[in-house]
């Protein structure tokens, strides 16, 4: 049966010394059994992390890799295969701030998601509406076609290795939270989705919620039966905060 997984994503946060206060913050709490912890640090820290990280179980990734497996000349890229080789084990895909900003596609997705497979890493797919699109009434249409692109392209059989993380674009840094019942809805879409072309996958996946999950929001969030846990952005940031919510979900 899948595992529920609390995954911290840092974003562009951080210098040496308050990752290393973060690292030792995170190695003190007391974690409960049954559940994956992540986080994902920038690039430029996750080695420090990693070491900092040694002695637990939190498992660390990576927020962006490049679109082919391997080393070689792609100025200012990041391998999968060099992010496995440091200790890296996840990394993210289509985080809306990439779509968004960054420009990446839902084409452009299908290589990186393809490579960092290729490379050594489980991609943890992110997928989302904005709040145009919601209103729109078109929120399942869009999700179905960011997690279709990856399907048709690459098999649903990809999907026995990764993670999807919903995370509507609406509710990211906002302070707005989808309820409980409105990110139900479309994880068991997503299942659902899955589950027309692979009933075991679909039953494995581990379908995590993101976008303004804090510890007082989390217990009810994760108690929804399609939400396997969280993506956290901010409150990643304070180990307390972030423990509380790994706790919410070990309950
Ligand atoms: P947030 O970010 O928890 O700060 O809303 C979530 C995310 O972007 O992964």
């Amino acid at each position: 049966m899948r595992r529920p997984m609390v995954a911290g994503n840092w974003k562009m946060h951080g210098t040496r010394a308050s990752v290393a206060e973060l690292s030792l913050n995170l190695k003190n709490l007391v974690l409960p059994s049954g559940i994956e912890v992540a986080v994902f640090p920038p690039a430029l820290f996750i080695g420090q992390v990693i070491d900092e990280l040694s002695e637990t179980e939190i498992i660390v990734g990576a927020q962006n890799s490049a679109v082919q497996p391997e080393q070689g000349a792609l100025t200012g890229e990041v391998a999968p295969s060099q992010l496995a080789e440091v200790g890296c084990k996840l990394v993210l895909i289509g985080h809306s701030e990439r779509r968004q900003i960054i420009g990446e596609t839902n084409e452009v997705l299908i290589h990186k998601f393809a490579a960092a497979q290729a490379g050594g890493l489980k991609p943890v797919l992110c997928v989302g509406e904005t709040l145009a699109e919601r209103e729109a009434g078109k929120t399942l249409e869009v999700v179905g076609r960011q997690l279709g692109s990856i399907i048709d392209a690459l098999g649903v059989a990809v999907f026995a290795n990764a993670v999807i993380a919903y995370e509507p674009v609406w509710a990211i840094g906002t302070g707005l939270t989808a309820s409980p019942q409105q990110a139900q809805d479309v994880h068991a879409a997503i299942r659902a989705q899955l589950a027309s072309l692979d009933a075991e996958v679909a039953a494995n996946m581990q379908l995590l919620y993101g976008g303004s999950v804090k510890a007082a929001n989390a217990a009810e969030l994760f108690g929804m039966p399609d939400i396997d846990g969280g993506l956290i952005g901010g409150a990643s940031l304070n180990a307390d905060e972030f423990g509380a919510i790994c706790r919410a979900a070990g309950n």
